[in-house]
């Protein structure tokens, strides 16, 4: 069993110590299976029977703490939307490195059927050609690397995806009705095949997983994105133009929020959460602690 919290205290931040030396943080009185105890306790928390409730204690998060990972039976789908720019996919990828889960990046199998549109000669504005390409090559991840990397006709193309011509359709291709119930349904496929996951995009919390655990939505402010991304061009050796960056951003972001199917929204029950003026790890271990919250209950 865990260490007894210092009875002596009567605020609502109880200091305990440990074999860690961090402090404990009382979070919320509630009532717990022994089963749920058991699940809590794996997640480094704390449930101690008092006066017949039970308590829940978390750490106060520390910026050099570990971050447990769940329980490996537990199945959870966590998803993480918002427009480009936010950290989604470095954010996703990292968040589910700590828990243990896997990662899936569903802008992956957009551009994914972006590029073969271009390379087999079909027009973004064909949907049906579009969708023959992209059923054609049975798009899957190999799960054995990190990240995972998206094939199709069983060869990777990651690097294919990220090209300027793959980026300048992506958008316009991601509004056609009938690839995204394609993707849909894979993602689901995906999903129960890897039932530990989080997954990010536009529509996984709103369509894809409206079931989902945990839900997030990132966003940050237009000018912040644009600078992220004018600084990563900037990195890889291009010019960046902050200001025709800030317009294109606009422009997707509007494309994205006005498309009839699966529009970026931020779902009614996500966590919403503006990386601005956070750090990359800031926002990690803010989500890893909703979710270990959220699983806890
Ligand atoms: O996240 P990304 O930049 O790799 O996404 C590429 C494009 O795909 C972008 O225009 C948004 C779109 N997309 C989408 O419509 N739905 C998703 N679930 C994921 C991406």
């Amino acid at each position: 069993m865990p260490p007894a919290p210092d009875q002596s205290s009567n605020s609502g931040s109880i200091s305990l110590s440990d074999t860690s030396d961090r402090p404990f943080e009382l979070m919320e009185v509630i009532e717990i299976s022994r089963s749920e105890i058991e699940v809590v306790c794996d997640m480094e928390r704390v449930v101690c029977d008092r006066d017949g409730a039970v308590a829940i204690l978390d750490r106060v998060p520390t910026d050099d703490g570990p971050m447990p990972t769940l329980p490996r039976d537990q199945r959870i789908v966590i998803t993480i939307d918002g427009p480009a720019g936010t950290g989604k996919s470095s954010v996703a990828r990292s968040l589910a490195k700590a828990l243990g889960l896997d990662f899936l990046d569903t802008g992956a199998m957009y551009r994914a059927a972006a590029a073969l549109a271009i390379d087999h000669g079909v027009a973004s504005t064909d949907a049906e050609g579009v969708v023959r390409e992209t059923t054609a090559a049975d798009l899957h991840f190999d799960w054995t690397k990190d990240p995972p990397t998206i094939l199709a006709f069983g060869k990777p193309i990651d690097h294919r995806i990220r090209a300027a011509d793959v980026a300048e359709i992506v958008s316009p291709i991601a509004t056609i009705k009938s690839l995204r119930e394609h993707m849909v349904r894979k993602q689901r496929i995906i999903a129960q095949q890897h039932p530990r996951l989080v997954t990010e995009g536009r529509d996984q919390g709103s369509i894809v997983f409206p079931d989902a655990a945990v839900k997030f939505y990132l966003d940050a402010s237009p000018d912040v994105r644009a600078r992220r991304r004018a600084e990563q061009l900037m990195a890889s050796g291009h010019c960046a133009d902050l200001g025709a960056i800030t317009s294109e951003i606009l422009d997707r972001d509007k494309r994205d929020s006005s498309r009839a199917d699966g529009p970026l929204i931020c779902p009614k029950d996500a966590i919403c959460v503006d990386t601005s003026d956070l750090a990359f790890d800031q926002v990690v271990k803010t989500l890893h602690r909703h979710v270990l919250a959220v699983v806890g209950r």
